[in-house]
């Protein structure tokens, strides 16, 4: 039976029927919020290049993790800006470093009504903007880079994340970090592992976000976008060295890829809707180009879609806000 017995645009017919069929839904829960700490700010600096976005200072991240916790949404990741860099990114094993000094106001602030979870990787630190340290060659070293993200690991898990995030994509960084926290007790320390993370252009606001001074690029270490295989392969080691989420990103540009690792995937996955995804649709929406929310919330429905359980975004609390109304 074909046309014109069936004709799918009955259930389109009213809003009543087309919301008593919608599939997937997006929730302030399945948010979670990236956010800028920077040392020595003495307010919020605005990025230029995510409008809307800042770095904070110490007092007003307190305040907007505040009102994060109040908007519904699940989470934060924070990212930290030091003042100091150098070649092996130190002051992230600082327990005073202005990252585990923000985790630990964080806490304090919020306590767990939120989940607060870190980034866990070396560019923000380093004065080469790599997210691992080099050998003399001037390769990102990947075995001395773990030591360094092991170390990291309890570092944050001491300063009081729920949840740390290696996004370096150096090979092993999951088992050693899972070995690290519980060696140091910390076993109840979650690792939401950037799994399938690619080299991409849209990464370019969030250099400016972070104040890093990339020199080359990171294909040694982030995966070709032009594979997909890959993904499962990171995917099944991810698992094996002790995941208990995993992520794939950037999100819009990479759908395929989640689907998929969201298929094979035995823990809740998660997609980071990243800066230049942002930067974009803001920039289009200013010039009166694309409908501003509608085009974010059907990212986000998109992403959901494809097999997103949690979604990082720079909108995550506006959007709540959009979804309560
Ligand atoms: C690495 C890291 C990056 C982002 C998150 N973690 C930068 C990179 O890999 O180049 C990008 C996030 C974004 O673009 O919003 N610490």
């Amino acid at each position: 039976m074909g046309f014109p017995e069936q004709r799918p645009r009955r259930l389109r017919t009213t809003p009543a029927l087309r919301r008593m069929v919608s599939e997937t839904e997006v929730r302030p829960r399945q948010l979670v919020l990236p956010m800028f700490v920077k040392e020595g700010a003495t307010g919020p600096v605005p990025i230029g290049s995510m409008p809307g976005v800042v770095q904070h200072s110490r007092d007003s991240l307190r305040k907007a993790v505040a009102e994060a916790a109040e908007s519904g949404i699940s989470g934060i990741m924070l990212f930290g800006v030091p003042e100091r860099h150098d070649a092996t990114g130190s002051a992230s094993l600082d327990p005073d470093g202005i990252l585990n000094a923000a985790l630990r106001d964080v806490r304090s602030e919020v306590g767990d009504e939120i989940v607060v979870m870190s980034d866990l990787c070396l560019d923000e630190f380093t004065d080469h903007g790599h997210c691992g340290v080099l050998d003399a060659q001037g390769r990102v070293d990947n075995d001395a880079t773990l030591d360094v993200y092991a170390r990291m690991g309890v570092a944050q898990a001491d300063a009081g994340a729920h949840v740390v995030g290696p996004s370096g994509m150096m090979d092993g960084q999951v088992g050693v970090i899972r070995a690290a926290l519980d060696a140091a007790g910390h076993t109840d320390t979650g690792i939401l592992a950037y799994t399938a993370k690619y080299a991409s252009a849209f990464y370019g606001p969030f250099r400016e976000a972070v104040n890093s001074q990339l020199r080359g690029d990171r294909k040694s270490y982030q995966q070709d976008g032009a594979n997909a295989r890959e993904a499962l392969r990171e995917l099944a080691l991810d698992l094996e060295e002790g995941a208990d989420m995993v992520m794939v990103k950037p999100a819009l540009a990479y759908l395929d890829i989640l689907a998929r690792v969201a298929d094979a995937s035995d823990v809740p996955v998660a997609a980071y809707q990243i800066s230049g995804e942002y930067a974009m649709i803001e920039a289009a929406a200013e010039r009166g180009w694309l409908e501003r929310e509608r085009t974010i919330l059907e990212t986000l429905t998109s992403i959901r879609r494809a097999g997103a359980d949690v979604i990082l975004t720079y909108w995550a609390v506006e959007v709540a806000g959009m979804l309560d109304s």
